[in-house]
């Protein structure tokens, strides 16, 4: 058996559910199979403990890795940083640097605080928000992190979280007492947040949400939501974790709506996989950071501020989104184009930077975990999404579009012979939470 995947038996004795992120388990992919484990990253290739080498089409560090793997830039200007000591006493000058240009890039945003994780950062954001306007209740559009804030949405209905991209998550271990603090409304359904506004309007502290995922926003949308936070007092936190510096430098909300909130907070891409996050937002709501208690030993460090400095600066030089636009679209048009030439009904959404596709067939999970068993036997890591890189080349997607020309036609044969389960070297995929082990 081979390194990545033996070490995978141990690491799942010692670490419960062998990751910190659901998304990079192994059974997401297919158990088995999935390398998992990872000794060197570059540009966008990785190699696994035995050695070998993939292009990867996958989920790039989760959609944190926007340039590419170890990049150069990044990886230079943190070295020098690390040489220098990366905490003392005393605070770094990068994150006031970094608070200039992120408040310079959103023109609308007075203030900043960091964290290092985007669940963290979001908890924050709610925090601020809780304490700004001395509610409770927050309304939220979207995935938002594990935080008690969010799955408390879950205490009243365990419903509640379906259709927020992670269906099914468990609250265990979240009190009891933050049921009825927290409300799902569904993007582009601005009826649903007057809904809740209608019951809890005078409770609201916060409205949370993505200013785009898989769809793009209707006419009015954001507006209408912006004109319920401003009837109510409630603060507007667009939550960038993932949109962030996909479509511009900055927040997507820049350009895709123009609609400016009060708070907006960003992880993933701010870093390209340096642990970084940020809080920013107007003066008049930050300021209420100081009425409650927001504080981290780690939050001060000098990694993360030094490696969103440079990541900013390469987004402003090289333009990423303008190369996500067009291989994303390119990807969409080519899955469905494959899915009708093979016979599958593919849909294909998401952003263009992170496109994702799937088809309809009751055993879905089974032809994902051949379809990434076929794409891993041509070397490349694969799912049914790709998150893009700026390190990903034309060249790279030739292969990849060629890759799964053939998987679909694999996936086709082992339809008609109705013996995808008996083609699998690993096993199906996992859809979600609760059918994890
Ligand atoms: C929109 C959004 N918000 C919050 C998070 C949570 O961020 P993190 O995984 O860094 O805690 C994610 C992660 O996927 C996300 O996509």
């Amino acid at each position: 058996m081979s390194q990545s995947i033996q070490l995978q038996t141990q690491g799942r004795k010692r670490i419960p559910g062998m990751t910190q992120l659901l998304s990079k388990r192994p059974d997401m992919f297919s158990l088995g199979i999935w390398p998992g484990y990872y000794s060197k990253a570059k540009g966008a290739k990785v190699w696994d403990l035995d050695g070998r080498e993939y292009l990867d089409m996958s989920i790039g560090g989760i959609g944190a890795c926007v340039l590419g793997y170890a990049d150069d830039e990044v990886d230079d200007a943190v070295t020098r940083a690390i040489r220098g000591g990366v905490a003392c006493s005393l605070n770094c000058p990068e994150e006031v640097e970094l608070a200039d240009l992120l408040c310079d890039v959103h023109p609308w945003a007075d203030m900043v605080r960091y964290a290092r994780g985007g669940g963290e950062a979001l908890s924050i954001a709610v925090r601020i928000a809780r304490a700004h306007t001395g509610r409770d209740v927050a309304a939220f559009c979207g995935y938002h992190g594990w935080s008690d804030w969010y799955l408390s949405a879950n205490l009243a209905e365990d419903s509640a979280l379906d259709g927020h991209l992670i269906p099914g998550l468990a609250p265990s271990g979240v009190p009891r007492g933050l049921q009825g603090t927290c409300y799902p409304f569904r993007y582009n359904h601005p009826d649903e947040l007057h809904a809740i506004v209608a019951k809890h309007g005078k409770q609201l502290a916060a409205i949370v949400m993505e200013p785009v995922r898989s769809e793009m926003p209707a006419p009015g949308f954001i507006e209408a939501v912006r004109q319920m936070a401003d009837d109510t007092g409630a603060a507007l936190i667009m939550d960038e974790v993932s949109s962030g510096f996909r479509y511009c430098l900055g927040g997507a909300h820049l350009v895709l709506h123009k609609v400016q909130p009060d708070m907006a907070v960003f992880s993933k891409a701010l870093g390209n996989g340096y642990a970084i996050a940020a809080v920013i937002g107007k003066a008049s709501v930050m300021q209420a950071a100081q009425k409650t208690f927001i504080s981290s030993t780690n939050w001060t460090e000098r990694v993360g501020p030094t490696a969103a400095l440079a990541c900013m600066k390469a987004y402003a030089q090289r333009n990423p989104h303008e190369k996500f636009a067009r291989l994303g679209q390119r990807i969409k048009k080519s899955w469905v184009e494959l899915g009708a030439t093979h016979g599958f009904a593919t849909h294909a959404e998401g952003m263009d930077a992170m496109p994702h596709f799937a088809f309809d067939e009751p055993d879905f999970l089974a032809f994902k975990a051949y379809f990434v068993q076929c794409m891993l036997e041509e070397g490349i890591l694969a799912s049914n999404l790709c998150y893009l890189m700026d390190a990903h080349t034309d060249a790279d997607v030739d292969r990849y579009l060629a890759a799964c020309s053939q998987a679909f036609s694999k996936l086709a044969e082992a339809k008609k012979a109705g013996d995808v389960l008996a083609r699998l070297n690993g096993a199906p995929a996992v859809s979600g939470f609760k059918r994890l082990t």
